[in-house]
């Protein structure tokens, strides 16, 4: 049987350690895509070269072009600019809504079956364009987010309690942003409702962080934004869709309807598995969770708007 190929478009620091990561989940060849001369190359060779050390098969191809991507089960996107301290997301979207767009078109005409799996930000406005670009059924569209910012949530959580990681388990909902929505009523510890085992006034706190886990990292980093705990999250979700997983997993999908939004994507409980966003779990929100979700799609809107905005200037 031939291996699954997984593409990914911009070869920086998410693309390349994502690359890595696939690499040696041994189960996809790995095509890196940038339009730096020989900088996907010389990546993709030097992770290749780690095969026999670590253990691995898989090919790694680096590319300034489409040709070698041809066929791709799933083509990641991580094409863009990242945030530099003092930027928003949404500072990113002109720049990225240009490359976004253009890397878009000549995914689709080289994987036209693919799945496409967004994380250039600002994330729900680059998924919403990535759909609306490739013209693709809203299943085989999906946009990381939400596995981040739950990873960062539960982990501020292990560290809280001291238990491990493993046995906290939650998620948040909504855009990509700072109006992102934790549900600690949700969130259970072994099975244990969090809210049994912390105060509210450290659950607020912990709440807070993750809502600003990404601009803790860009400010302790300052040359560039997350990228480890990032690609392990796409890794997540590739792992879901390749080995059709049926994972519960939170993912920006187009939303019809599900939480009375409608035509934006944003951050829900999604079954991930070979068809892409297999179902969207509607659970029951409490009046002022759901609020915090209106409030969040409100920014999704807002996004979105000013990024065709930004596309017809
Ligand atoms: P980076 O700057 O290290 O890498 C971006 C790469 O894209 C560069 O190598 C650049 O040459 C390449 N690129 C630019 N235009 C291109 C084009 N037309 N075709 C192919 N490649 C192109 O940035 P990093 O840290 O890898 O982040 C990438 C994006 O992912 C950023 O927009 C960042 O904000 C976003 N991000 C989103 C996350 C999420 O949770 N959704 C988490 C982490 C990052
Ligand atoms: C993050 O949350 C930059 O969006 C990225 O780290």
């Amino acid at each position: 049987m031939p291996r699954y190929k997984v593409t990914v478009v911009g070869a920086g620091m998410v693309g390349g350690t994502l690359a890595q990561r696939l690499a040696e989940r041994d189960y996809a060849d790995v095509v890196l895509i940038d339009i730096v001369e020989g900088m996907p190359q010389g990546k993709a060779l030097d992770i290749q070269e780690a095969g026999p050390v670590y253990g691995y098969d898989s090919r790694v191809i680096g590319s300034n072009g489409y040709e070698e991507s041809r066929g791709s089960e799933i083509v990641v996107i991580t094409s863009g600019i990242a945030r530099k301290p003092g930027m928003s997301r949404d500072d990113l979207l002109k720049t990225n809504a240009g490359i976004v767009r253009q890397v878009t078109e000549q995914v689709v005409a080289a994987s036209p079956d693919s799945i496409l799996l967004v994380v250039a930000n600002p994330l729900d406005a680059m998924v919403t364009l990535t759909h609306q670009v490739s013209g693709f059924p809203k299943q085989r569209v999906v946009g990381m987010a939400g596995v981040l910012d739950s990873a960062r949530y539960r982990s501020f959580l292990a560290e809280e309690l001291g238990v491990s990681a493993e046995d906290v388990h939650g998620f948040v909902l909504g855009g990509h942003g700072d109006s992102m929505v934790p549900l600690p009523r949700y969130t259970t510890i072994a099975g244990i409702p969090l809210p049994a085992l912390l105060s509210l006034d450290r659950i607020d706190a912990i709440v807070d962080r993750a809502r600003n886990g990404g601009a803790e990292i860009v400010s302790l980093l300052r040359t560039g934004s997350a990228y480890y705990a990032p690609s392990a999250s796409v890794v997540e979700m590739v792992d879901a869709i390749l080995l059709d997983k049926k994972r519960v997993l939170p993912c920006a999908a187009y939303l019809e309807g599900e939480y009375g939004i409608d035509g934006i994507f944003m951050g829900v409980p999604c079954v991930l598995g070979a068809g892409g966003v297999e179902r969207i779990l509607e659970i029951q929100l409490e009046p002022a969770e759901q609020a915090l979700l209106n409030k969040s799609a409100d920014s999704v809107r807002e996004l979105w708007s000013a990024t065709e905005k930004a596309m017809q200037a």
